[in-house]
């Protein structure tokens, strides 16, 4: 350090001296940066927050900004955006440091600027961690109060999570005594999702009650429960109110240029390709990852029981909108004028549980024990695949297994398409006896067949075919070396060894259940959040999540790796104290990554089994404590939160119309523009099987998605029809449909949830502007617009300074945030704390580099994607041959069979393997290769120039410049 400042010091006299005015004018910054980075050290590292009023925010000391990223980190700190995005090398290369000054490693601008980023992250996951777990299945009182002498977020295990007496399983987990699942129970993924933690059995079951991230008596909202809650909102907040169509009609609707070219998203007959939709496109992000989180939402979580909600219809808006701030209802020509529609009608949300919900005391507060109201996930809340595999018994008999190697799903080729690809096969169609709906008949069989469009049965069909080709390398190796140790046990009998040749179809089928959710969880982490999130931060930040800061490192790095798992779940995971248990263990496990936590034990000192090259793994499956080992669920039962599904409503990444192209023809020629309404349900299936995998991936892979934005919900989604509906219209606005369903579960509203995030509320319309676009840009023009709509559609008050409105943040002058906003006393204000929150997160234009998302979401993500890998024993101390076979594990670390393969190239400055999903795709589909060498995320659109460093530009790679798609933006 003392020598990098004495060469800058030196350099800043010498090219002060004789340097052109460029050269001394970035050295300056650069000596001034670096000066404040002595100011930041001295200032030493900021505490965590003891109470959620003093939280980080993402907002750090000037020094600090100055440090990192820079006049230009400083210029932005008044913005209630967080301060990273500012740091030097956040963005594309425009954010690196320049030539002229020096870069020493972590000392220089750019390495300050990372692990400036890096740290900020972390220090939002651990108060987030701290402040923003509330179970709703009874155990938050625990969490609160502690038990017998354990502070509740060290707590382990939760009566809560007890197998019920009428649970058919109640015996085998142990009954009335202590309850530890072993035997069949611990071997694999179970259909319910019961006893992935083995203590736990109940715990992130289907039926388990959702979470909540927020504190339970700021749910609801417009019930009025709290004095803050009355105060932030007045009388202006019901479920209709402000008007759920209207907001859609003025806020989602995706304007199009040439309406006949789109009809509405049907485009034109015989799918020409002269149909024409406008929507904004994110540049660095395909129409694969649009269906790829659908399809990982369906894993994850459902509020509808078999596509329903409850049956008990409600009218859903289109009544009235504020006229100069005064609510007034529609008239039938402003009705014609909207497009909106007040016979529609929806059934109304199933609530599990809606009495008023008990209070205890701790600390001279009260808390109450869930929040007003509870909701059931309907699917397993683990990342298990269960949209593949299924979550019930209903479920699991609409999968269908091959009745000649029951080990397989049954797939069966189609047509007369040649190829490898197609020697693979496609899922079969429902039959008339399966438990369906009437409206899925005609579909693929599939475990969660609800909503099926092309995109869903792409999913499906892809990953029926890599659960077929690992149980067919499995059985290539049994062939070879049948006698030889698959590395399978059953924890009933430990120390029989299960030979190749002894593992049966069923086994083998589970373990292949293993590794296709646990690879479908490293595409997600390390290579679909990467190009969501596409920066040089987050890059480095999820592949830490994956295999830890130190990377898929080999050698004397890997030891430190392996040594470092251990320290973590030996000295942390372990702790009753809350601290440890808690922030370190979050912290630690960057280090060595959470994958994998607890699957080695080590008889060594962890310290010591660094240096020890002859350490040896004594993980025992006898052993209880090393089979859950690895799994950490911070004091509260995993599941998922309200507020995740909230900021999964992503409608606006689907495009209208898909550009359909086939791989064996040139690959730069759109065909057809299919519009995707077309390929709902049965008649994705039908495309599907007409026009084959391999064209539809090539025709995804190519395509931009939407970006989430305002004014980009496609218009078939708000038109959408739906047969089973009563009312007159059998239509419903899916857009106005995800505000009503966040308002009937009490999603607290835009700015109050930022708040409980710990994120910086904003004080009007105008801060929704991002303050890095120029004046005078057509940019700023349009979001400044979009502030007046906003205005229009919710509002405006008088503001009274007395009424305090929230208890978790405080405002300019230290004191908690009121109504006034920063505003002075009896000023006019907007009522942006009405905001819905779906739309306070579309209308955030000021993102981090690269983000598709917004910062709202962002931060609901970095809790909850850390802890379903953190919560889950098959991706920490369960990842073991004993559970997924030798081969299994390889698979999953290598991305496939054999070795590891490495990219070509240093893509963004990293050497990386070729990447999950890339993978599979060629396996899967070997006739893409040609196309596949150019890709090296398999979400980035596959004929776009990546350029350099993290480079957002829409220009075609070598190869593609006459791809139609890059004529016009
Ligand atoms: C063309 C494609 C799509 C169609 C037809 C569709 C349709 C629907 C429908 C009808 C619902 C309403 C359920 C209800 O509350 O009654 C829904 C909910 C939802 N959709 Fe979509 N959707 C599509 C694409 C997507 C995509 C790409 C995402 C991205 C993640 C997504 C995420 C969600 C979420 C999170 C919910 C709430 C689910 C729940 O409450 O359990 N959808 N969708």
């Amino acid at each position: 350090m003392r020598i990098t400042i004495c060469v800058l010091l030196m350099m800043e006299t010498l090219f002060l001296a004789g340097c052109d005015e460029t050269k001394k004018a970035a050295l300056k910054a650069e000596a001034d940066s670096f000066r404040a980075c002595q100011e930041m050290t001295l200032q030493g590292f900021r505490h965590v927050a003891d109470t959620r009023d003093k939280r980080f925010e993402g907002k750090v000391q000037q020094a600090t900004a100055l440090c990192r990223g820079g006049q230009n980190a400083v210029q932005f700190m008044s913005a209630p955006w967080v301060d990273w995005t500012n740091y030097w090398a956040t963005g594309d290369s425009t954010s690196l440091t320049t030539e002229i000054v020096p870069n020493t490693g972590h000392l220089g601008p750019n390495g300050r600027g990372l692990d400036g980023a890096l740290l900020d992250l972390e220090y939002q996951r651990i108060e987030l961690i701290k402040f923003n777990l509330f179970d709703n299945n009874g155990t938050y009182e625990d969490f609160v109060k502690g038990r017998a002498g354990v502070g509740g977020p060290a707590l382990k295990s939760w009566p809560e999570m007890r197998l019920p007496k009428d649970h058919p399983n109640y015996q085998d987990a142990g009954g009335d005594g202590q309850q530890i699942c072993k035997g069949e129970l611990i071997r694999h993924r179970t259909l319910t999702g019961i006893c992935n933690d083995i203590r736990n059995p109940l715990m992130g079951s289907t039926g388990q009650l959702f979470a909540r991230n927020v504190e339970l008596d700021t749910t609801f909202p417009d019930l009025g429960r709290t004095e803050w809650t009355r105060n932030r909102h007045g009388d202006r907040l019901s479920l209709l109110q402000p008007d759920p169509q209207v907001i859609s009609r003025k806020l989602f609707t995706r304007k199009q240029s040439k309406p006949d070219a789109c009809r509405a998203g049907y485009g034109l007959p015989g799918d020409s390709k002269d149909a024409d939709c406008d929507y904004k496109k994110a540049p660095f992000f395909n129409v694969l990852a649009a269906f790829w989180i659908q399809f990982m939402t369906h894993d994850w979580f459902a509020h509808l029981e078999e596509g329903h909600n409850q049956p008990d219809y409600m009218k859903v808006g289109c009544t009235s909108q504020k006229v100069n701030n005064v609510e007034t209802p529609l008239t039938a020509e402003d009705i014609q004028k909207l497009g909106c529609r007040p016979d529609d009608q929806m059934d109304k949300s199933y609530v599990a549980d809606s009495s008023e919900p008990g209070k205890f005391s701790q600390g001279g507060k009260e808390y109450l024990k869930r929040a007003p109201k509870t909701f059931r996930n309907t699917v397993t809340g683990w990342w298990d695949a269960s949209q593949l595999y299924g979550y019930d018994e209903r479920s699991r008999q609409r999968v269908k297994r091959d009745p000649n190697d029951r080990a397989k799903m049954l797939l069966a080729p189609i047509g007369s398409r040649t190829g490898d690809a197609e020697k693979l096969g496609y899922l079969p169609v429902f039959e008339a006896a399966d438990p369906i709906l009437p409206q899925w008949s005609g579909q693929e069989a599939a475990a969660f067949p609800d909503n099926w469009t092309i995109g869903l049965s792409f999913y499906h069909n892809l990953f029926a075919r890599e659960h077929n080709l690992f149980v067919d390398e499995f059985r290539k190796q049994a062939a070879k070396t049948p006698e030889d140790d698959s590395g399978l046990r059953n924890p009933a009998t430990p120390d029989h060894i299960i030979r190749y040749k002894d593992v049966s179809a069923d086994e083998l089928f589970e373990a292949a259940r293993l590794v296709v959710a646990a690879e479908i969880a490293k595409i997600h982490t390390t290579e679909w959040t990467p190009q969501l999130l596409y920066d040089e931060p987050l890059y480095v930040g999820m592949n830490a999540n994956w295999s830890g800061l130190l990377g898929d490192a080999q050698g004397t790095t890997k030891a430190i790796a392996d040594a470092l798992r251990e320290i973590v779940v030996n000295n942390y995971g372990k702790s009753e104290d809350v601290k440890k248990a808690t922030q370190w263990y979050s912290v630690f496990a960057s280090g060595p990554g959470i994958f994998g936590l607890g699957s080695k034990v080590y008889a060594d000192d962890p310290v010591f089994a660094l240096f020890n090259p002859n350490k040896k793994d004594v993980w025992d499956i006898r052993n209880p404590d090393h089979v859950n080992g690895g799994v950490n669920h911070f004091g509260s039962p995993f599941n998922f939160p309200e507020e995740f599904i909230t900021v999964y409503r992503l409608h606006a990444l689907v495009p209208d119309l898909i550009e359909y192209r086939e791989a064996q023809s040139n690959p730069n020629v759109i065909q057809n523009k299919v519009p995707v309404v077309q390929t709902f349900q049965g008649r994705a299936t039908d495309a599907m099987r007409s026009k084959g995998l391999a064209n539809w991936a090539l025709s995804m892979g190519r395509q931009r998605l939407g970006l989430l934005t305002l004014q980009n919900i496609p218009q078939f989604l708000q038109n959408l029809k739906i047969p089973r509906l009563e009312g007159k219209t059998q239509q419903i606005d899916i857009a106005a449909l995800d505000l009503i369903r966040d308002r009937e579960r009490g999603v607290p509203r835009f700015n109050e949830f930022r708040r409980q995030y710990g994120l910086k509320s904003l004080t009007s319309f105008d801060d929704f502007t991002d303050p890095h676009l120029p004046k005078d840009s057509a940019e700023r023009r349009d979001q400044e617009e979009l502030a007046k709509t906003l205005r229009e559609v919710y509002g405006q008050h008088v503001c009274d300074i007395s009424k305090v409105i929230t208890d978790a943040q405080r405002g300019a002058n230290s004191t908690f945030v009121n109504d006034c906003l920063e505003h002075p006393n009896g000023s006019t204000v907007d009522n942006v704390e009405d905001v819905d929150t779906v739309v306070g997160w579309l209308a955030e234009s000021a993102r981090p580099h690269g983000f598709a998302i917004s910062e709202t979401q962002f931060v609901v993500f970095i809790l909850n994607a850390s802890r379903r890998l953190f919560s889950d024993r098959f991706f920490t101390s369960s990842f073991r041959p004993e559970f997924y076979t030798t081969l299994g594990v390889n698979w999953v670390n290598n991305n496939g069979p054999g070795p590891k393969m490495m990219e070509q190239g240093m893509p963004n400055g990293h050497q990386q393997p070729v990447s999950p999903l890339k993978r599979v795709l060629l396996r899967t589909m070997p006739e893409l290769s040609g196309e596949l060498q150019h890709v090296v995320n398999a979400f980035d659109p596959w004929a776009r120039d990546r350029g350099k460093y993290y480079s957002l530009e829409w220009k075609p790679r070598p190869g593609a410049e006459s791809d139609e798609a890059f004529r016009k933006n």
